[in-house]
């Protein structure tokens, strides 16, 4: 079905150097480049896809902005969580809508934008005040206000416990996520997930151990790392440059106390490497 952009709309210029701008539509604005002024009129009622030209001939063309072009061009207090693990964050953590999600600390808002838009309700606890605003605002303003319904946030220190219980999931990007085990044995529903993010693998390290002497099992640490390739006629190749290393993803369940799994089991590529599948005979 066609839908027009609408003035009010944040849409998303891109020029044939591959730069992505991020611009919100207003009547009589205008979109600055080195090569001369794109007012918004000429994208005010254009379809997704169209391609216009500032008023010295350079080429943009104008989508609506994905949610991870969002995340990496809306404004930042905090460092934000990269669109290549955001991804896999809801697999590991199997967010699912109307999944009951602790989340902390929540700086720009990037992962609580894709915790609810996959569908989840959060109670998410945040230090910083500014912070908490600006994940609120950017929220709204990729969601729209009705998100907030799903998004209740406290400006507080989560390393002092929680006070609501039942959660599904719990989602963590903060310094010490250590310091909420137990407190998750509590909040957390048996067979509830726990999902961290971690910059540096002393950090993973010292998560696990408190797991491995936890309620939680089944633990699982990886890291995802994403290259892109230049295509360009015979020139076809990785890229020179990629982001070498953003942080670790660590898992975990919490187990009914007193059961009788004690190891960490191992990750499934392992299984494999073990235990290959059986080539055909014939
Ligand atoms: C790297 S940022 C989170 C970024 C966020 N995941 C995103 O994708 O935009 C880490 C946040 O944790 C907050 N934080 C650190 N310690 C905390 C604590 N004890 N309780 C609550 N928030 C905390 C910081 O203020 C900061 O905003």
């Amino acid at each position: 079905m066609s839908r027009p952009l609408q003035p009010g709309e944040r849409v998303l210029l891109f020029d044939s150097k591959g730069r992505r701008y991020l611009v919100t539509l207003a009547e009589g604005g205008e979109f600055h480049t080195h090569s001369g002024p794109v007012p918004h009129a000429e994208l005010i009622g254009a379809e997704e896809g169209t391609t216009v030209r500032s008023s010295r001939g350079a080429r943009y063309v104008v989508v609506r902005p994905t949610l991870a072009e969002v995340v990496l061009k809306m404004p930042r207090g905090a460092q934000v969580i990269y669109p290549k693990d955001l991804g896999p964050i809801l697999m590991m953590a199997d967010v699912f809508p109307g999944a009951r999600v602790f989340e902390s600390g929540l700086g720009s808002g990037a992962l609580s934008m894709t915790l609810l838009r996959a569908g989840a309700e959060i109670t998410g606890y945040e230090l910083r005040p500014d912070f908490a605003a600006r994940a609120r605002a950017n929220v709204a303003g990729f969601l729209g206000p009705a998100a907030l319904d799903r998004y209740h946030i406290s400006v507080r220190d989560a390393y002092d416990g929680m006070d609501e219980q039942g959660f599904d999931r719990m989602v963590l990007d903060l310094p010490e996520p250590w310091r909420l085990v137990k407190p998750a044995e509590e909040a957390l529903r048996p067979g509830g997930i726990l999902v961290s993010y971690l910059p540096t693998i002393g950090q993973v390290s010292t998560l696990r151990d408190v797991l491995a002497r936890s309620g939680f099992g089944m633990a699982e640490t990886v890291e995802i790392l994403q290259r892109s390739w230049h295509v360009e006629g015979q020139s076809v190749r990785p890229d020179h440059r990629m982001v070498a290393h953003t942080g670790f993803l660590t898992s975990a369940r919490l187990l009914v106390p007193g059961g009788v799994v004690h190891e960490t089991p191992l990750a499934p590529a392992e299984e494999d490497r073990l235990d290959p599948p059986v080539a055909g005979t014939d």
